[in-house]
């Protein structure tokens, strides 16, 4: 057996000394021939491996480099040392892997977010990407306690799809047939889809919503947690071509459960994150703090990244109408000063990412849930509410991020969602199965969808989204 090694966060956490053991991982730093900074990932901590003088013959010395793998055997003792509180003074040393310190990208230094991006492969082993995706797992740890203590049954919905569940035409085609123009066609010209892979035009699922509440009509309570899709052409940093989606959909519930549930979703798993990756945050902390320092003081936050969380934490959202926002925007001194790019200047707009981090940023200065918005910025199956003009939709907009959730009680009434989807131009017969949920046993249902790399955006402090995920897909780049 190869793996017989003790983690270095197990190291560091215990208070024991005076015994035996092997480590393994990644060299840091390499000081005076004499003390190697290591890291294996289960913590940002490294641990100080003190080579004995003598004890290794200078061509092994030679090849203990930054970035190369090695094994450490020996004993752990109280450090003599500053800085940390254990050290491990190694009578055997093993190189694994070698690397060449002059050819190694990641010297021990700084190196901008944008250049780590460029050699996403190696970012993980950098302090920073590794707080972060520590962070990313427990959150999506959290999502799956969350929902299984609730009795929620997760389900699996298709990455291949033939409908557009938003009908917004932001897909990303799937076919096996050829791109060089010998295409079977149909009379008129257009592609004939039927000699294609499904027999049909299919696409990357945008959302796992229809299926979800096909599932929510037999189980009561389900979430999906799955890649989404979108060929939108955004370069922000908040929008990615490939993104992951939580889709809980729940029988037996109107807007206001919607809103309770995710309410209490977000805190639960940000609780998760500050209680599990207490030094994680800290040090995402503290990198927010240099970073803020940059810039001038009147653009600094007023809260520290950890203070953000706990105030997310343990204040309640403000839930307000889209038709109060409007009013709020509408009359703001910003407005008026027209330091909006886009002025508000009447009821039915869409509100612009600008707009909503205003109404959290300066306004209310806490999340805030939106609802009830004009049905025409809004999708097909959104409930219609009595004033005839607006759907029982919510939006949660988070500070630093904007929208981070989009959700809204369903059109459960056979006739009126048929309606609205021929207003829309959706076609019915493609989503006959969907609409069986209608006609056999319907009942008031709510839903929402968190962008999952928004909320760990959110919780790491993270200013671009493409730092969130381990290999971002957006316009221009599928590198990886
Ligand atoms: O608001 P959206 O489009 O809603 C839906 O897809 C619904 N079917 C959800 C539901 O009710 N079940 O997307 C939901 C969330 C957004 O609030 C945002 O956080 C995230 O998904 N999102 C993106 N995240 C990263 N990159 C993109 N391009 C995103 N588009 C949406
Ligand atoms: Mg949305």
């Amino acid at each position: 057996m190869f793996n017989k090694r003790t983690r270095i966060k197990e190291i560091l956490l215990s208070d024991n000394v005076n015994y035996q053991t092997t480590v393994m991982g990644w060299v840091r730093t390499f000081r005076n021939t004499q003390f190697i900074a290591l890291n294996d990932g289960s913590t940002n901590n490294n641990l100080q491996v003190v080579v004995a003088l003598g004890s290794l013959d200078e061509s092994t010395l030679k090849r203990i480099t930054t970035g190369a793998c090695i094994k450490a055997t020996g004993e752990i003792i109280a450090s003599l040392g500053k800085g940390q509180k254990v050290e491990l003074t190694a009578n055997e040393i093993e190189i694994l892997g070698d690397s060449d310190a002059e050819k190694f990208p990641l010297q021990p230094k700084k190196h901008s977010l944008e250049f780590l991006r460029e050699i996403a492969h190696l970012r993980f082993r950098t302090n920073t990407f590794g707080a972060i995706f520590r962070v990313r797992h427990s959150l999506a740890f959290a999502i799956h306690e969350f929902f299984n203590k609730k009795g929620f049954v997760y389900l699996h919905t298709p990455v291949i799809t033939a409908s557009d569940a938003e009908g917004a035409g932001e897909m990303f085609k799937v076919t096996t047939l050829p791109l060089d123009g010998t295409a079977p066609k149909n009379e008129d010209g257009s592609i004939n889809f039927k000699e294609d892979f499904f027999g049909r035009s299919t696409n990357l699922t945008v959302s796992g919503q229809l299926e979800g509440e096909l599932a929510a009509m037999a189980f009561s309570d389900i979430y999906t947690f799955g890649p989404t899709f979108r060929a939108e052409n955004s370069n922000t940093t908040r929008h990615l071509a490939e993104f992951w989606m939580i889709e809980p959909e729940m029988a037996f519930s109107d807007l206001e459960d919607n809103m309770n549930l995710a309410e209490d979703f977000i805190k639960y798993i940000i609780k998760y994150a500050m209680e599990n990756n207490k030094e994680d945050l800290e040090f995402l902390t503290q990198r927010l703090d240099e970073e803020e320092k940059q810039k001038p003081q009147n653009e600094r936050s007023e809260m520290n990244l950890m203070q953000k969380l706990e105030f997310v934490v343990n204040n309640s959202f403000e839930r307000i109408t889209y038709t109060e926002a409007i009013d709020i925007l509408k009359d703001c001194s910003h407005n008026k000063k027209k330091k909006f790019q886009y002025i508000v200047d009447k009821w039915g707009i869409d509100l612009q990412s600008e707009h909503e981090r205003y109404l959290v940023e300066k306004h209310f200065k806490k999340p805030v849930i939106l609802t009830n918005y004009p049905k025409e910025i809004k999708a097909f199956y959104m409930r219609q509410n009595d004033d005839g003009k607006t759907v029982a939709a919510m939006d949660i907009l988070a500070p630093g991020i904007g929208e981070i959730v989009g959700g809204s009680q369903r059109e459960e009434r056979l006739e009126k969602l048929t309606q609205r989807m021929n207003e829309m131009h959706i076609p019915t017969e493609e989503l006959d199965w969907y609409l069986d949920t209608r006609r056999f046993g319907a009942c008031p249902h709510a839903g929402f969808g968190l962008g999952f790399e928004r909320i760990v955006q959110f919780v790491t402090g993270m200013g671009n989204i493409r730092d969130v995920i381990p290999f971002p897909r957006y316009p221009k780049s599928a590198s990886f």
